[in-house]
């Protein structure tokens, strides 16, 4: 049967991608956020999770403003990193999954959601910033599964929504019939505003109650709206329902909170990275 071994949450910024390429890791400027990958690493390459569920957000690579789906499930044998600007190196492409992708939509479905559908999808630094911080080599040892969530388009889903969608996903992952070891991860945020009146605006007291109700009871968060997010985090910073939807995916049970790190800022954004291991798996094995 297939199980969710753990989450992992990190903040992406285009600037990651440049300085990863760029070798500046070690430069004080972006030590404190790299310093927070050795670890999980370590983790990642002691549990090698067979598929990677990402909860993540498109920038107009692959969807744009003309047609904007709310969640979009990849369905493809194959994720192609293009260029999407900024200057950052593109990537190896990343190995779908198409059998649990199918399984994940057909279940979803059934359970009153209706995700687009995509059998083609390019992937950006969403995906690649996440990708190389667990991999540096660029050899991806893992399958993945995309599932998209829009945060440019207004309506935005809100936190209640993208709780559910997680739920949905973990219930899917839980009655898939085969052996597979699956890693969440919710890639965005936290708090970040990129234009407007607000430019460079972060909410550090937000951010750090968003970390605890990951860490804990992430339906603490429902109380939200889309809009109260984008208050309270600015409106970039709504990337946090990526978070909340994969916290969600992971199921009711314990975690345990392995790693958290926090630093402000990486270009405009507060960036923040959590770890969690799923107890109720571990339990489970041990009995
Ligand atoms: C930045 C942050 C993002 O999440 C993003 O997608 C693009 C840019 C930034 O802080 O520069
Ligand atoms: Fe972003």
């Amino acid at each position: 049967m297939a199980q969710v071994i753990g989450g992992f949450f990190t903040s992406h910024v285009p600037a990651i991608g440049n300085a990863i390429a760029r070798r500046q890791q070690n430069e004080p400027y972006w030590k404190p956020f790299f310093d927070a990958f050795p670890p999980v690493r370590e983790w990642i390459g002691k549990q090698k999770p067979d598929v990677i569920i990402f909860f993540y957000n498109d920038h107009g690579l692959n969807f744009f403003l003309d047609k904007m789906p709310t969640f979009a499930v990849g369905a493809a044998a194959e994720y192609v990193s293009e260029d999407e600007g900024w200057g950052i190196p593109t990537t190896p492409s990343f190995q779908g999954d198409q059998k649990l992708s199918w399984h994940i939509i057909n279940s979803i479905v059934a359970d009153g959601f209706d995700p687009v559908m995509c059998q083609e999808m390019t992937v950006d630094h969403a995906i690649t910033n996440p990708m190389l911080l667990m991999y540096p080599d660029g050899n991806w040892p893992v399958r993945i599964v995309p599932i998209a969530i829009n945060s440019i388009q207004h309506p935005l889903p809100g936190p209640k929504r993208c709780y559910d969608l997680g739920g949905a996903v973990g219930r899917a992952i839980e009655s898939y019939n085969e052996v597979v070891s699956v890693l969440v991860l919710g890639s965005g945020g936290l708090s970040h505003q990129l234009d407007g009146e607000r430019a460079g605006f972060i909410n550090k007291a937000f951010d750090q109650e968003c970390m605890d109700a990951i860490a804990g009871d992430v339906s603490v968060l429902n109380k939200y709206s889309a809009l109260d997010v984008v208050e309270r985090a600015g409106s970039q910073g709504v990337e946090l329902m990526c978070w909340i939807a994969a916290r969600a995916a992971m199921g009711g049970g314990s975690v345990k909170e392995l790693r958290r790190s926090y630093h402000i800022p990486i270009s405009n954004t507060a960036s923040a990275v959590m770890l969690l291991s799923n107890e109720r798996v571990k339990a489970a094995k041990a009995a």
